[in-house]
């Protein structure tokens, strides 16, 4: 095995202890090791922030291929063996409108099985399209074809792999990508940026040899996080913005178990939906709580002063046995800010006004998260992850639901520790949260249920009859069995 650079050893060793995501950011201490290594290479540490490809539909189509493979690339500076799209981490972002036709050609160049979801898209289950109950098995390749209604919501949206049992293990190693919904080009007015940028993060471990790290039965338990939190596959890259600007960013939280807390102190920033959600008017915000799975689509006008993105440290509870999966405060970015010249441009118009499912007659369901001590699958640490009782099993429907029904769900945890709940195909208004009815509409296709704690949503099942799942998006929750069936007919 070729020696590695002493900065990684200790780097590693660092992370290892929890170290590396210091109040100072992971870019500082990596720095302040005091030895720069000659194996620093573009992409890493510090350089400069860089986005993934984009591709973009035109003339209502678009249709790439996707190859998930093995890759050989540099992380903070040192060699990484990962698994990606293309090549790249992340993979490119695929940019649609509504009402286009986007076609994909799964290539599985892995040596496991794997398929391909469409997170949050507004799509048919069913067939070919965002079907998570196909297996495309090592060597082979499938053809995935989305229709994207006119009306989808526009947004941010992403795509990874959902073979149950190794879904948590193949993001973890770089399966991800982004994608984006454009506004819809009969909006009353655009929503103006000098200009766009898309943040994905993830969370990755990697042993002594750059390979990615096996989690232990208890980090399975409690959901891995990586040692290496990265945006865009880098490590806390710098970001350089000219006051006064307002740019739009779109932000992906494709972590395996990692809640992100975002902050940018010192500049203004303004959320305007999460997920397919949008409120009416952009929301000023200082902090933006991302659970795995969750998207955010964000103005900031540029402060003069710099700044640092960061995400703190979020409680989301414990497995048990070894305290709580509080991570450390991580930066993930800094942000340089030069003084230039800026057309000043149009307010931020108004936003169609979402669509409220409380006064609808509805169906009222429960649904119950739970961990239990006992039996559960291989590497659960003795732990059970169930749905209603229930660990995920494909041959069974667990639920039924009727196309143009509403249905309203109670999503009650018994656990310890937060699940985030996500349906595919059909987001969620959420209704009631902490005992308390919320009072304008919520909609997400990822709403967090607190540990011992309840939440109420509701369903409008208009569209696309077919099967497909609901689950816990701490991915190796997921994996160990907290995700059932839906069939909507
Ligand atoms: Cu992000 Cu079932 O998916
Ligand atoms: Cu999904
Ligand atoms: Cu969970």
């Amino acid at each position: 095995m070729p020696s590695q650079p002493v900065s990684r050893r200790r780097a590693l060793q660092l992370a290892a202890a929890g170290l590396a995501a210091s109040a100072a950011g992971g870019l500082g201490l990596w720095k302040g090791l005091g030895d720069s290594t000659p194996s620093a290479r573009p992409g890493d540490s510090h350089a400069p922030f860089g986005e993934p490809t984009p591709l973009p539909s035109a003339s209502g189509q678009l249709s790439l291929s996707l190859r998930a493979q093995e890759t050989a690339t540099s992380i903070a500076g040192a060699p990484a063996t990962v698994w990606s799209y293309n090549g790249s981490l992340p993979g490119p972002t695929i940019r649609v409108r509504g009402g286009d036709r986007l076609s994909i050609t799964l290539e599985n160049g892995l040596s496991a099985p794997t398929n391909l979801h469409v997170h949050g898209l507004y799509v048919s289950p069913a067939g070919n399209s965002d079907n998570v109950l196909i297996t495309v098995a090592a060597g082979e390749s499938f053809d995935y074809v989305y229709d994207i209604p006119a009306d989808h919501p526009p947004g941010v949206y992403w795509y990874h792999p959902h073979h149950h049992g190794m879904v948590a293990d193949q993001l973890f190693a770089g399966l991800y990508g982004a994608i984006i919904v454009e506004d819809p080009a009969s909006a009353p007015a655009p929503i103006e940026a000098t200009r766009e940028r898309v943040m994905v993060i993830s969370d990755i471990s990697l042993d002594s040899s750059g390979r990615v790290r096996a989690p232990t039965m208890m980090e399975r338990a409690q959901g891995r996080e990586g040692d290496l939190v990265l945006l865009n596959g880098q490590l806390s890259p710098e970001l350089s913005a000219v006051a006064g600007q307002r740019e739009r960013w779109r932000i992906v939280n494709a972590c395996s178990s990692r809640y992100l807390r975002l902050r940018l102190v010192g500049q203004q920033v303004q959320l305007l939906g999460i997920d397919s959600g949008r409120y009416s008017s952009p929301k000023a915000i200082d902090e933006l709580v991302l659970t795995p799975g969750n998207r955010a689509d964000l103005l900031v006008t540029v402060t003069p002063g710099g700044a640092a993105l960061r995400t703190l440290p979020y409680d989301r509870g414990s497995a048990g046995m070894r305290g709580g999966a509080t991570t450390a405060a991580v930066t993930l970015a800094t942000l340089r800010v030069t003084d230039g010249t800026t057309a000043p441009l149009a307010p931020v118009p108004s936003q169609p006004t979402e669509r409220d499912l409380r006064g609808a007659a509805a169906i009222s369901r429960t649904l119950i998260l739970a961990m239990g001590a006992g039996g559960g699958g291989m590497g659960s640490g003795g732990m059970r992850f169930t749905i209603d009782g229930k660990e995920f099993n494909p041959d069974r429907i667990d639920r039924s639901a009727t196309i143009g029904s509403v249905e309203e769900w109670t999503i009650v945890n018994t656990s310890a520790m937060d699940h985030p709940f996500h349906l595919h195909v059909w987001a969620m208004q959420l209704v009631r949260a902490g005992g308390q009815p919320v009072d304008s509409p919520v909609w997400q296709d990822v709403h967090n249920v607190p540990a011992q704690s309840q939440i109420t949503v509701r369903i409008a099942f208009d569209r696309f009859p077919g099967r497909t799942v609901y689950h816990c998006h701490i991915l190796d929750h997921e994996d160990l069995g907290m995700m059932g069936i839906i069939n909507v007919s």
